[in-house]
């Protein structure tokens, strides 16, 4: 059988880690798929930049649109990223009758459901596991090992870089930027860092995992996302000694009201495996109603650990291609026609309990008013600590750990505490979630 040929677009971190994989394990990778597959050509914006890969025998242009239109190339691996100009490419990729390989979560987040469409009308497939959790083969794991499930929630560390930061503030006491800085030099950030700290990255993710897990249309508009940038050291502390850690968490949970999706930074027990993943690692944690909870680990950004998945989506096209479309796994695990339409919850109507910190002044009857506001909200206290007050201070900080309510309950019970004249400045909240 002739080889399949694949054109790259982009060869920095993803492309170089993808083109270095597909030569060191050719043979390999033959014997799984049942027939060669060679990348002839690749795009980069700069030809002369120093490359992480050895690109001899493959023909670099600094225009994507010549290997999108070489009729001789059989599928597009795209490792661009972003929207705008790499949706056009993917579009007329698709037009030409190619198959994709993406590791664009944003370009899938916000514009899959048009992609996939189109690539049903033409037969082709669009595969994109590299998108999301970078090595660890999720996307797989719930589209099809779990296919006999009914998901009822995935949660996961989905964002390594924010990650890094958080561990590397707990563990070392490190800046926030310094961290950053080291993040960005090892090519785990976005090409914009706000993506990763501010949680737009997890959500992009996130939108995905729940499409897949509940067959709902992509809606990254509908997720509430929230960043890691509030988080300070002291919160770090009073977590940890009331057993839990900071993670940011993508969390998404099917409810009888609809469809919760959000991305925060969240306390969770320590105890449980997925409190205990650190650095640029990922980790997903999926709870089906046969299986129960399950939990995936791995490497989620760099460029071999998203070239794996990569590659693992070149050698699923290959085997696939001889294979009628209508066979095929779905782009987003149910069938088009039966997506359903369940509405995603706005934020005020998420369930979940929370982490307060306030400052307040140490005098009689302060604590009492803001149980009473919490009381009058319906928010049952599941701990609390009063600290000390700092030598030369009269206000003292409280920290409260609540029961499960309702976010627009919290909201309006956190507007009434910081009115408080005895109260200074805002009332740091962290929702937290126990994964049982
Ligand atoms: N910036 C992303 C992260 C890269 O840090 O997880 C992988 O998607």
């Amino acid at each position: 059988m002739k080889p399949i040929k694949v054109g790259v677009l982009g060869l920095g971190t993803v492309g170089g880690g993808t083109v270095n994989i597909l030569k060191r394990n050719a043979a390999e990778i033959a014997r799984r798929a049942g027939r060669e597959i060679v990348i002839t050509r690749a795009s980069a914006r700069d030809l002369h930049k120093p490359r992480i890969c050895d690109t001899q025998d493959i023909q670099v242009t600094n225009d994507p649109f010549e290997i999108i239109n070489d009729p001789d190339i059989d599928i597009i691996v795209e490792t661009i990223g972003g929207a705008g100009i790499v949706k056009d490419m993917i579009l007329t990729a698709i037009a030409n009758g190619k198959h994709i390989v993406t590791a664009n979560k944003s370009l899938i987040a916000t514009h899959g459901n048009e992609i996939f469409a189109k690539a049903s009308e033409k037969g082709v497939i669009v595969a994109f596991e590299a998108a999301v959790a970078g090595g660890i083969p999720i996307i797989k794991a719930i589209r099809e090992g779990l296919s006999g499930n009914q998901i009822q929630w995935v949660a996961g560390i989905i964002n390594g870089t924010g990650n890094f930061i958080l561990t590397e503030m707990r563990d070392k006491g490190r800046d926030f930027g310094d961290v950053l800085a080291e993040a960005q030099f090892l090519g785990y950030a976005e090409a914009d860092p706000s993506f990763d700290v501010e949680g737009i990255d997890a959500a992009h993710k996130l939108t995905i995992l729940a499409s897949i897990a509940f067959g709902i249309p992509l809606q990254f508009e509908k997720v509430f996302t929230e960043g890691i940038t509030q988080i300070t050291r002291t919160d770090v502390e009073y977590a940890e000694q009331l057993g839990y850690r900071i993670k940011h968490l993508g969390i998404a949970r099917k409810t009888p009201e609809g469809i919760e999706l959000r991305v925060h930074p969240t306390l969770i027990p320590e105890r449980r495996l997925i409190a205990n993943v650190n650095g640029v690692m990922n980790a997903v944690l999926v709870k089906g109603d046969a299986v129960g909870a399950t939990l995936y680990y791995g490497a989620g950004a760099g460029a071999e650990p998203t070239g794996s998945s990569v590659v693992a989506d070149v050698i699923d096209v290959v085997r696939a291609l001889t294979s009628d479309p209508e066979n095929r796994v779905p782009h987003l695990a149910f069938q088009a026609d039966a997506l359903a339409d369940i509405p995603v919850l706005p934020s005020e109507c998420i369930k979940t309990s929370y982490y307060l910190r306030l400052n307040a002044e140490d005098k009689p009857g302060v604590l009492a008013d803001v149980t009473k506001i919490l009381a009058d909200h319906n928010i049952s206290i599941e701990a609390m600590i009063q600290k000390e007050p700092s030598k030369g201070e009269t206000a003292v900080p409280i920290i409260m750990l609540t029961q499960i309510t309702l976010e627009q309950e919290m909201n309006a019970a956190i507007a009434g505490i910081e009115a408080l004249p005895a109260v200074s400045g805002k009332v740091n909240r962290i929702r937290m979630e126990t994964l049982g």
